[in-house]
């Protein structure tokens, strides 16, 4: 088996701890797709030609001239969990509006922001409503336990790369199988489950970079 093609509209969901390959493989994956907006909150999502966003009313104008943009957030936002949270709804709001692109959130455990309890309404919506405005969701956590289910139970496809705690295993498992429960992928390999197949989870060789 091969991974199957990801559609533009589809939901994508990758694991890993830190370290195991998961931001190198988005970036591999999605640089084909001609728009994409990356929410980078750890601030390490380097692009070449992609457009560099740190303030949100810019969004617009970057949109205007990049095809592919990354949305970094001012870290110090953070530390004011009320601002931040107002930043991410702001952000996947406009994003549900701006339509027929690929969001990708690099690490979808923000607690009390997206975590297992809380989703942005804007997130939701992108999530529940936004296959037929052409968005694509993709998101990635090193800690699964501490995602919301809707970003995994939505997924079409699902990766996982090494994970150390069990509970990690345990929660990508409920999606993909038994394989990814007991066997840890080492060297940047990684688990890839397509449900509408049915197929088990297949351990696949690490993306030649
Ligand atoms: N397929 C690969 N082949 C060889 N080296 C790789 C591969 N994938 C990742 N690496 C190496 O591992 C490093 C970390 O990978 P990456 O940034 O994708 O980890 P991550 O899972 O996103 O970690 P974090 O959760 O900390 O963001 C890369 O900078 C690269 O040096
Ligand atoms: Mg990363």
């Amino acid at each position: 088996m091969a991974l199957v093609r990801i559609e533009p509209n589809d939901r994508v969901f990758i694991a890993g701890k830190t370290g195991s390959g998961k931001t190198v493989l988005a970036k591999e994956l999605l640089t084909p797709y001609p728009y994409v907006v990356v929410l980078d909150n750890k601030g390490r999502f380097n692009w070449p030609g992609a457009g560099l966003v740190t303030k949100l009313d810019l969004l617009p104008k970057a949109a205007q001239k990049y095809n592919h943009i990354v949305f970094r957030p001012n870290p110090l936002l953070e530390a004011d969990a009320a601002a931040f949270k107002e930043e991410m709804d702001a952000f996947f709001w406009w994003v549900y509006y701006r339509q027929n692109c690929i969001l990708y959130i690099d690490e979808a455990s923000q607690p009390g922001v997206i975590d297992s309890f809380h989703i942005p309404a804007g997130l939701n919506v992108i999530y529940k409503r936004g296959r037929e405005l052409n968005i694509g969701c993709w998101a990635s956590s090193q800690e699964p336990v501490n995602v919301h289910n809707t970003l995994m139970s939505q997924a079409d496809h699902f990766f996982a790369f090494i994970t150390q705690m069990q509970s990690h295993r345990d929660k990508m498992a409920g999606y993909m199988g038994d394989p990814v429960k007991y066997t840890i992928p080492r060297n940047y390999k990684f688990f890839y489950f397509h449900p509408a197949t049915m197929d088990e989870a297949e351990m696949m060789e690490p993306l030649q970079i």
